[in-house]
This record gives C-alpha cells, sequence and structure tokens, in this order.
C-alpha cells in the first residue's frame, strides 16, 4: 500500500489533482500537502472535531476519512468557509464575546456552528450544546461559544426580516 493513487477533487471551490497515499488521511493531506493548516489535528480517532470540514455540503471529522475517499467530491476548509465572508459575523460573535482563547478548537466548532445554523436557524440553547456535543475546547468551558452561537442566530434572523 505505498503505491499513490490519483485523487481528484474540489477543494474550496478550486479543482486539486494529487497523488496520495491510500493510507493518508483526510486531514493530513489537507494540511500537509495542500498547506490548508486552518484544519487542525487533535484526538487523530474521531473525538475532538479539530478537524471538522465539509465534504459534499455535510460536515465530517477529516481524520477519519481517507484522503482517496475524497476522490470526486466537494471540500469545504475553515479557509474556504472564512475567506468568502460566510461565516464573517460568527467569527466577530466570537471574538467579541471570548468564545476562543488558544484557538486550537475553534475552525472545528466554526465548521460545526454554521452547519447548525444553515439547518436551524432558531436553535435552543440545549440544540446548540447538543450540535456542539462533539466539539472540544479546552479553554473556554463552552459557556462563551453557546452565547456566540446564540447571539448569530439572533442577528442572522432579525437581518432576515
Ligand atoms: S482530530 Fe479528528 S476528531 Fe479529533
Ligand atoms: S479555545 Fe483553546 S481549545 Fe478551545
Amino acid at each position: 500500500m505505498t503505491t499513490p493513487i490519483p485523487c481528484s477533487l474540489l477543494v474550496n471551490g478550486e479543482r486539486v489533482d494529487a497523488d496520495v497515499l491510500p493510507r493518508l488521511n483526510l486531514a493530513d493531506f489537507l494540511r500537509d500537502q495542500l498547506h490548508l493548516t486552518g484544519t487542525h489535528v487533535g484526538c487523530e480517532h474521531g473525538v475532538c472535531g479539530a478537524c471538522t470540514v465539509r465534504v459534499d455540503g455535510e460536515i465530517v471529522r477529516s481524520c477519519l476519512m481517507l484522503a482517496v475517499q475524497a476522490h470526486g467530491t466537494s471540500v469545504v476548509t475553515i479557509e474556504g468557509l472564512s475567506d468568502g465572508g460566510e461565516i464573517a459575523d460568527l467569527q466577530e460573535a466570537f471574538r467579541v464575546r471570548n468564545a476562543l482563547q488558544c484557538g486550537y478548537c475553534t475552525p472545528g466548532m466554526l465548521m460545526a456552528a454554521q452547519d447548525l445554523l444553515e439547518q436551524q436557524p432558531a436553535p435552543s440553547r440545549e440544540d446548540i450544546r447538543e450540535h456542539l456535543s462533539g466539539n472540544y475546547c479546552r479553554c473556554t468551558g463552552y459557556h462563551a461559544i453557546i452565547d456566540a452561537i446564540e447571539a448569530t442566530a439572533d442577528t442572522r434572523r432579525r437581518s432576515a426580516r
């Protein structure tokens, strides 16, 4: 299993053609081969959520997916989400409400939060906790993160009226 396999996919809207080893996971591919280091790696076994990315519109843990499994898909990383301005309000709410300290969990938190807000524009605090229950933060104690997501949901609903 040491022969690289050709792999073509969209990453943040741009086509990528690469040769990848069959055992390489998507998180390491994004970070090491594409230098998209906003996708963080914590536990490397699907527990912490730091490596969360979107694949074909669904959030997944990129440490649990092989890069070759992403062949033919569209992957969006935190860089794609933030550079496009899609989560500018969420990022600002995190900053204003001190919802990050070291920032290691933040890319995964933002990916998961945006996923929730797209599915559920008016989530309760319990809904937010549930949706983020697979994302660990060792710094903030979570309350500020929930506040920031709740505030963003309120602002988005008001501006949609
Ligand atoms: S690094 Fe993927 S879930 Fe922790
Ligand atoms: S801000 Fe440090 S792990 Fe969440």
